[in-house]
């Protein structure tokens, strides 16, 4: 199969054909999503909630980022890979943020960058895409405002609804070639999708986009303690690694493993 690039996105979106896009930090998952033929592999800053065990995405650290997408890069032959830039990374001033954004795309050979915000963020967002640095925005629910937005919650009922709509225009006007809509209600989703130049990606967003992201771990049922609804499970992985964890246990314990055939002569 050929490198997935932008051209090739756009051309299935021109097609109406779905994108797949998996939010993951590893190497072999990475491997995984290639080899089963997804189009977008993101190395999302949610690694601090699922790899790190944080609370939210806001420690997520520059540094973080650039590890999880070297192994990501390396597990990703055609996909097209998305670093997520973490909080604090672009807010502070236009330089500090092209530096950053250029040192991901340089360090791990990312083929874009994510950055959530819309209005706020359209002068970044114009200057990247103009040096060659492609950008996918991130609106609706944007984690890295927790804090202000009061928790999780669906972004674009009632009055939010015309500021989700002027962020996704600012962005596209700006240049970035893709959106994910997370947690937005999906009648705005529709209405957004209608009119669209870039390509929309949903998370918690109905099936009115483009097409769709779920976190690795949540969608082969790693994760356990928390279920949104948008998740759904593909997979028990969480039970099918616990069983294999008591079996290796009780075997060590009996002195069932190592048997001769896992030992040297
Ligand atoms: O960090 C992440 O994994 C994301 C996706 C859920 C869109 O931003
Ligand atoms: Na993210």
């Amino acid at each position: 199969d050929r490198q997935v690039t932008i051209r090739t996105l756009f051309q299935k979106k021109k097609e109406g054909k779905k994108i797949t896009m998996i939010s993951t930090y590893d190497y072999l998952s990475a491997k995984l999503c290639d080899e089963v033929g997804i189009d977008c592999i993101l190395v999302g800053d949610s690694l601090g909630m699922v790899f790190q065990g944080m609370e939210s995405t806001l420690h997520v650290s520059l540094e973080d980022m650039i590890y999880h997408a070297k192994a990501v890069r390396r597990g990703a032959k055609r996909s097209f890979v998305i670093a997520d830039m973490p909080f604090m990374s672009y807010q502070v001033s236009l330089e500090e943020a092209l530096r950053n954004c250029g040192r991901v795309v340089k360090e791990a050979q990312v083929n874009a960058v994510k950055l959530e915000g819309g209005e706020e963020i359209s002068e970044l967002v114009y200057r990247l895409t103009s040096i060659g640095i492609p950008v996918v925005g991130h609106v609706g629910f944007t984690p890295q405002s927790i804090n202000v937005l009061g928790g999780y919650r669906v972004v674009g009922k009632g009055e939010e609804r015309e500021r989700v709509k002027k962020d996704l225009k600012a962005l596209e006007e700006a240049g970035a070639f893709m959106v994910v809509l997370e947690a937005v209600p999906m009648d705005l989703t529709k209405e957004l999708w209608e009119n669209s130049r870039s390509i929309l990606i949903g998370i918690g967003a109905g099936p009115y986009c483009d097409g769709q992201v779920l976190v690795f771990h949540d969608l082969v049922g790693l994760v356990e303690e928390i279920k949104p609804k948008f998740v759904k499970r593909y997979a028990e992985g969480a039970k099918i690694f616990r069983q294999a964890l008591i079996q290796f246990k009780e075997e060590v314990e009996k002195g069932i493993y190592p048997s001769e055939e896992e030992s040297y002569g």
